[in-house]
């Protein structure tokens, strides 16, 4: 065919470098463009095609039921790249309905738009003074249309998170000609294969569009796991609503579907519970730092926007001192010395066990919070790790540390809470103690409905993974000596300024005691977990294989003692990434490592010039230039 005569062999030709690997992927050496504007997609579904995205990439309000006339001024810029289906800009008088249609619009959209605006061109990948770009002259092979073939129509109706983000991620890509062909079950792998297609083009020096030099492209592709999330605590160290907003960019690039947000601890409770307007007014580290309805809202439909499903943890019943600056009452153990006697770090507290003033307390959060983040995911996270027994000694309402009065009391606590999460119909998540700990019973896939059954996150030792699926629950894995990104910066605590520890108050269990904090003043897991041994852990190893359907999939961990705004991006990334294709891709081996090398240092030049997000290197120039360093 006529293609055949535009096969150009006087440049480099580099096989493909995508992130993450796909399952199945041919290529071949010839060069398709796109040009500004150049773009259209259609979506052909229930033997129908309707027009997603025109020449020009717009599309007018009215198309969408929404009034955007305020949009221009919304303030921060960073806002602007949050789509314009969010409906409360201060004007907006019209309810706007989020429905599969609208994300999947936006997200075509977006994709056309960020491969016009690209900048990135792959200079790391290739030697210098090497002429890897091909030739501007000539004539051009275009893409201008995007097909995308759904069986069924998304519906028109108001999102139904569940339904959404349990829609079949897998997706076929096709570019051989003119018209590029995406073939997906679901609204959810449409947005996953249109990230394929976009890392697909690079930006050319010397010309105004952008190609692709790996046509005829063919590729099948489809996820291990389906939760595939990082988890930030935003409550240690100050953080803005702006931060998650590129985090998900960044995530959505690799594929990853949860964001899991640890909202609130001990240091500080910043987000906003209108119910309770206290609680983050005076438990927030300062009045500026709260994250109000409106920023949650927005992090969390912009989640939806790119398929990742952002959900909450109030973490209960430990890990609640803040509580206390708005409702002293309410915290048994507040800030007690030692600290270490009562809690796992500065500052002690936790909510008392067996009070009907905490019952209540507990009910009006949920049900102030719930029903707000309900439209955009069907998670929430209960919390339940690190219950301090001695606490209890100070709780006035068991004056117990023995785990056998203690237990039940637990079990009616967290049983009120799920049942709250699961009237609003959501998903309940909990910490592995509650389970292998505590022995709790909670709902699990034995009561015949797996979407109301808890997911357990292991977090302690890779080990537990099998202990809590032999007990008849799906797993979340992610243990601190493979997954934890805060390991490996060092202690955060002091030692005495005396050598010893000052008495315990009131129980003098501690006083006396030399210090713990001892030169090199290392953290308790490290070493650092770089990108390459996140990218070898196999949460596979010691599970039997019989169990391992069991496993929902896996989160990288952002503990946030040392980390604010301000070096989340390095702390993350591209760690991140390397976690974000074992969770696609299933688990890696050391004969991998060379390639991964080149396709994640490829990818974080993308992620720092389209995402202007601040992504540590993957590896020396140099290395990446020459085709690896290896030994
Ligand atoms: C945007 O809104 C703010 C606050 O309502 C107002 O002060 C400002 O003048 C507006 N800017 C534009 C460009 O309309
Ligand atoms: C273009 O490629 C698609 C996908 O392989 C194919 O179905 C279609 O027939 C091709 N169109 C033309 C005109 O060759
Ligand atoms: C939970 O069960 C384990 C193993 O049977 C036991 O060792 C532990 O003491 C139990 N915990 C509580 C709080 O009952
Ligand atoms: C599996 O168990 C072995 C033996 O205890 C241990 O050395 C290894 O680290 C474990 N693997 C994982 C991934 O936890
Ligand atoms: C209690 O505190 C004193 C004074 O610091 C210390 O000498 C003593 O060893 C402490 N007792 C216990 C049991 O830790």
């Amino acid at each position: 065919m006529l293609l055949a005569t535009f096969v150009l062999i006087a440049y480099t030709t580099v096989v493909g470098a995508l992130w993450p690997e796909p399952t199945e992927m041919a290529t071949g050496g010839q060069t398709f463009w796109v040009t500004p504007g150049g773009l259209t997609a259609v979506l052909r579904c229930d033997q129908g095609e309707t027009v997603l995205a025109g020449q020009d990439h717009r599309w007018s309000a009215n198309d969408l039921g929404i009034l955007m006339t305020d949009a221009s001024n919304w303030t921060q810029m960073l806002w602007d790249r949050v789509p314009s289906f969010f409906g409360y800009w201060s004007g907006a008088r019209v309810e706007p309905v989020l429905t599969e249609t609208l994300i999947l619009r936006n997200a075509v959209h977006d994709t056309f738009k960020s491969i016009d605006k690209s900048n990135f061109i792959p200079w790391k990948s290739h030697p210098r003074n090497s002429q890897f770009e091909p030739p501007v002259h000539g004539r051009h092979q275009y893409v201008s249309k995007l097909e995308i073939q759904l069986k069924s129509c998304p519906d028109d109706e108001k999102l139904h998170p569940r339904k959404f983000f349990d829609g079949d991620e897998a997706y076929e890509l096709f570019i051989h000609n003119s018209t590029a062909i995406l073939r997906v079950e679901s609204t959810l792998g449409a947005l996953r294969g249109l990230q394929t297609f976009q890392q697909l083009f690079y930006r050319h020096s010397g010309a105004s569009g952008h190609y692709t030099d790996l046509a005829p492209v063919t590729l099948s592709d489809r996820p291990k796991w389906k939760h595939r999330g990082i988890s930030i605590d935003i409550a240690r160290n100050p953080f803005k609503p702006r931060d998650l907003i590129r985090t998900i960019d960044a995530m959505a690039s690799a594929k990853m579907s949860r964001l899991h947000v640890h909202a609130t601890d001990s240091q500080s409770w910043p987000i906003e519970i209108p119910a309770l307007p206290t609680l983050a007014r005076k438990g927030a580290y300062h009045p500026d730092l709260v994250w109000t309805t409106k920023a949650l809202e927005k992090i969390q439909s912009y989640g939806v926007s790119k398929g990742i499903s952002v959900f909450l943890e109030i973490d209960m019943p430990g890990h609640t001192a803040s509580v206390a600056h708005a409702y002293p009452q309410l915290i048994a153990a507040f800030n007690e010395l030692d600290w270490s006697t009562f809690a796992a770090e500065p500052l002690s507290g936790q909510l008392k066990l067996n009070s009907p003033e905490v019952t209540t307390f507990v009910a009006d959060v949920l049900n102030d919070l719930l029903p707000r983040t309900q439209p955009y995911t069907s998670l929430y996270h209960i919390g339940g790790d690190e219950v301090n027994l001695p606490a209890y000694l100070l709780d006035e309402t068991v004056q117990s540390d023995d785990p056998a009065i203690l237990q039940p009391l637990l079990q009616k606590f967290i049983d009120r809470i799920v049942r709250i999460v699961s009237s609003f119909g959501l998903q309940p998540i909990v910490w592995e103690e509650m389970l292998l700990d505590w022995n709790l019973t909670l709902p699990s896939d034995a009561t015949g409905q797996h979407s109301a059954s808890t997911l357990v996150q292991v977090w302690r030792n890779s080990k537990r993974i099998e202990e809590v699926l032999r007990r008849g629950h799906r797993v979340i894995f992610g243990d601190y000596t493979h997954w934890y990104l805060d390991c490996g910066y060092g202690n955060f605590i002091d030692p005495y300024a005396s050598g010893v520890s000052p008495p315990g108050i009131p129980f003098n269990t501690s006083g006396g005691v030399p210090s713990k904090t001892t030169v090199p003043y290392l953290d308790y897991c490290g070493p650092y977990h770089n990108w390459r041994h996140i990218y070898r852990y196999n949460p596979l190893e010691n599970v039997s294989s019989s169990l391992h359907h069991l496993i929902e999939g896996g989160e990288v961990l952002m503990w946030s003692e040392q980390t604010d705004s301000f070096d989340l991006d390095t702390k993350i990334w591209p760690r991140a990434g390397a976690a974000a294709e074992v969770l696609w891709s299933g688990p890696r081996d050391d004969s991998m490592l060379e390639d991964a090398t080149r396709r994640l240092g490829e990818w974080r030049e993308r992620a720092v010039t389209e995402f202007d997000i601040m992504m540590s290197p993957v590896q020396m120039t140099w290395c990446l230039m020459e085709g690896g360093c290896t030994r």
